[in-house]
């Protein structure tokens, strides 16, 4: 990245007064310099005072003037901003600020002080809709400089945000905190929505009143980063926002790796919002005239409540950030949990006639089909050793693909090559590409070790693997990208230095994922981590789909895959009809519509009724998917706070919605007792409205012949009729012209 250093250094000869911004006269107030960065609906303003200390001033609903933005701090009548820099867009440490940093350095003469004035600013238009405005702070003492980039992203209310960081002092400065953002809220109250789990139990929701002092969310497992606590959170300003009303923040790290959020309530009551890579174990050396280019913090912000956000968000997420966005997916059978590790071609041969007569578009063959020193017929052997096991697949990958032809299917493989199993012939060769502690007893989470991505011999092999796997196969059509353990004794056999070791193991993953996206641009790939270990838009760059959870018992789904769909659009959501839960095969196969259909189940083991009516699905999902991926999502009433569940996705142009029900409560005579209110119409169009997935032999109690305008849906609501006897039901809404 280029920068713009229109630094006058005699500016910064000043010394650090302690001018109190409460005292800023008219005439220092004529210097002041306001840097509004704009979306559609909001704008976040900042403000350099005539001592080059630049601040948050404003964070909220644009005004109309952008004049006005100056008046903003005239109006709060804060006591007490003892430094003038409690509002930082960018907190420094160890001089005047002594709130929680968004960035601390040791310089190379040891001086742990940093002081960060502005120099300039710049706004380039990338095109009608993305602007990038840079910010140039630098310290007044130091030769040390860090640019705040602001990429907005106009009609869908999004920023991205980081800072590249540099130097020209004469040794290495160590970087102990370098943050992406920094934000600085006011607001009468904050609310903090965040998430925990474990596998099976992912993306729990927790919503808490932001009380004075740091609130961390953060992890240290490397990879798998997501599994005890995802980096995705909602922060509601003056009161909890609801789905249609308040006003409410969402953010995220686009990182894969170790994060760290710090959120502190001052004490002036207003907000500060720090997020970056965790600083845990990573304080980084920097040499003079290197960029240190942090991961971007991505923030919507909606004042129309939770459902405007996450629409902005998937917008933005298909326009910009996952591969192939608005692309095709493909429906798929998979064959984990059919037979874990136990197969043979035989047996594929016959999954794969069984995928034809399912009427989805691909194979995907699981884990368990390499190895053969160590043969891979369970988890606690062969990870590593990616050749094909010659008893279970004596013609390898090659005769599945050609057989998968021949059925008219595609053919999809798992892989998880970031990890080795201690019993292999890959951990025998290369004991040094492995992450481990020199003097220190193994320690195993699934009974394996991740292989150490900071080592370019080690970037090179896991590139080698999907590389051989298209070079041998060029008709593979699909990987589903494993990663089953999180790093414990990290170390590294060739770093220089360890403290680099977090940060280099990502920038490992992230060059494999380009080399791979360069060769192989567009060929699906499922970013999956034991279930929802790993989900964030940095990954999402690469990968065309996420594996949620592998709890995939429908009624857990519900509220996963309800929480997910918050930050992350349907089309991304790989949702597979498995055996789990006790819930008839509609139940099922209905939750999995809801983002991108697969199965994992025994074809040959379903009931003719129950074959009958997956066939018809997979044909009915074809009809609708473009809604469901598409479409705008709205959640219409939440599993949490009744008895019915119910989504909602509308076409763009209004004419074809879906409407997703299921009973969520078994208790006795629960079921839709109020009509349901649809969102996102056309309120003056007419719509009919039909069920679909109907079982085989069972009638509708909607009457498809009635119709509705859109303001009746939109205001009174429509019955789906669920209750014990229909749990799950969905409805096509269809203009009549
Ligand atoms: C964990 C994944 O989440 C499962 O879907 C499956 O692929 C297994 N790993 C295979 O080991």
């Amino acid at each position: 990245m280029k920068f713009e250093l229109s630094l006058k250094t005699n500016l910064f000869q000043l010394s650090a007064l302690s001018v109190c911004f409460l005292m800023a006269s008219a005439e220092v107030k004529a210097q002041n310099i306001t840097i509004a960065i704009e979306t559609k609906s909001n704008a976040l303003v900042l403000q350099a005072d005539a001592k080059k200390n630049l601040n948050t001033i404003y964070f909220g609903k644009k005004l109309s003037s952008a004049a006005e933005y100056d008046e903003v701090p005239s109006v709060f009548k804060q006591s007490g901003e003892y430094t003038s820099v409690l509002s930082s867009p960018y907190t420094p440490s160890g001089s005047k600020s002594l709130m929680e940093p968004a960035i601390s350095v040791s310089h190379a003469d040891g001086n742990n002080s940093l002081d960060l004035r502005y120099v300039s600013h710049k706004l380039s238009k990338i095109d009608g809709d993305v602007s990038l405005t840079t910010v140039v702070l630098k310290d007044p003492v130091y030769d040390f400089e860090v640019t705040l980039y602001y990429k907005t992203y106009f009609k869908d209310d999004v920023v991205e945000q980081w800072s590249v960081i540099k130097h020209k002092e004469k040794g290495n400065v160590l970087l102990q905190k370098y943050a992406s953002a920094n934000l600085y809220l006011k607001a009468g109250g904050y609310w903090l929505t965040q998430y925990h789990g474990d596998w099976a139990k992912e993306m729990r929701p927790e919503e808490s009143r932001i009380t004075h002092g740091i609130k961390t969310l953060d992890t240290k497992l490397g990879t798998r980063a997501n599994l005890f606590q995802p980096s995705v959170f909602m922060v509601s300003l003056d009161k909890p926002a609801t789905e249609d009303e308040g006003t409410v923040l969402y953010g995220a790290l686009e990182y894969s790796g170790n994060f760290r959020t710090d959120i502190e309530l001052d004490y002036l009551d207003n907000l500060k919002i720090i997020s970056g890579i965790n600083n845990y174990a990573s304080a980084y050396t920097l040499k003079p005239n290197e960029e240190f280019t942090t991961p971007a913090f991505l923030y919507t912000l909606s004042s129309s409540g939770k459902g405007n956000a996450s629409r902005n968000l998937h917008n933005w997420a298909r326009n910009y950030k996952i591969l192939d966005g608005k692309g095709q997916r493909l429906t798929l059978l998979n064959n984990w949990e059919a037979t874990y590790f136990d197969f043979n071609e035989t047996k594929l041969f016959e999954l794969l006639k069984d995928t034809k007569k399912l009427g989805v578009d691909m194979f995907l063959l699981d884990d368990g089909w390499f190895a053969n020193k160590y043969p891979r017929n369970g988890d606690v052997a062969g990870l590593g050793d990616w050749e094909e096991n010659k008893t279970k697949l004596p013609n390898g990958v090659a005769s599945l693909v050609k057989e998968a032809q021949a059925n008219g299917v595609k053919f999809g493989i798992w892989i998880e090559p970031e990890m080795v199993n201690p019993k292999s012939n890959l951990y025998e060769k290369h004991p040094d590409w492995v992450i481990k502690q020199p003097k220190r007893e193994e320690y195993y989470f699934r009974n394996q070790l991740v292989l150490d991505l900071s080592n370019p011999k080690v970037q090179d092999f896991v590139f080698g693997v999907v590389d051989d796997l298209f070079t041998k196969n060029p008709e593979l059509a699909y990987i589903k990208w494993d990663c089953n353990a999180v790093i414990y004794n990290a170390y590294s056999a060739t770093l220089g230095n360890q403290n680099h070791f977090y940060i280099e193991y990502m920038r490992g993953l992230y060059k494999v994922l380009e080399r791979i996206r360069a060769k192989y641009p567009t060929v699906p790939m499922m970013l999956c981590s034991g279930g929802g270990g790993r989900v964030d838009y940095a990954a999402l760059k690469y990968f065309t789909e996420f594996w949620p959870s592998d709890n995939t018992d429908p009624m857990e789904r519900i509220f996963i895959q309800w929480e997910y769909s918050y930050f992350y659009p349907s089309i991304t959501s790989s949702n597979h009809v498995t055996d789990w839960g006790k819930q008839p095969i509609k139940f099922r196969t209905d939750v999995a519509m809801m983002g991108k259909l697969g199965f994992d189940i025994v074809i040959s083991h379903l009931k003719e009724n129950d074959l009958k009516y997956v066939q018809d699905a997979v044909k009915t999902y074809n009809d609708v998917k473009s809604i469901i991926w598409s479409g705008d999502q709205y959640r219409l009433a939440n599993p949490r706070e009744g008895s019915v569940a119910s989504m909602g996705y509308v076409s763009t142009d209004k004419t074809k919605a879906l409407m997703f029900n299921y009973l969520v409560n078994n208790r006795y005579d629960e079921g839709s007792k109020f009509p349901i209110r649809l969102k996102g119409l056309d309120a003056a169009k007419k719509y009919k409205i039909k069920e679909l997935n109907l079982y085989p032999g069972t009638n509708s109690s909607i009457d498809s012949n009635k119709s509705y305008s859109g303001e009746f849906l939109m205001t009174v609501g429509f019955n789906p009729v669920v209750n014990s006897g229909r749990t799950s039901v969905i409805l096509q809404l269809d203009e009549i012209k």
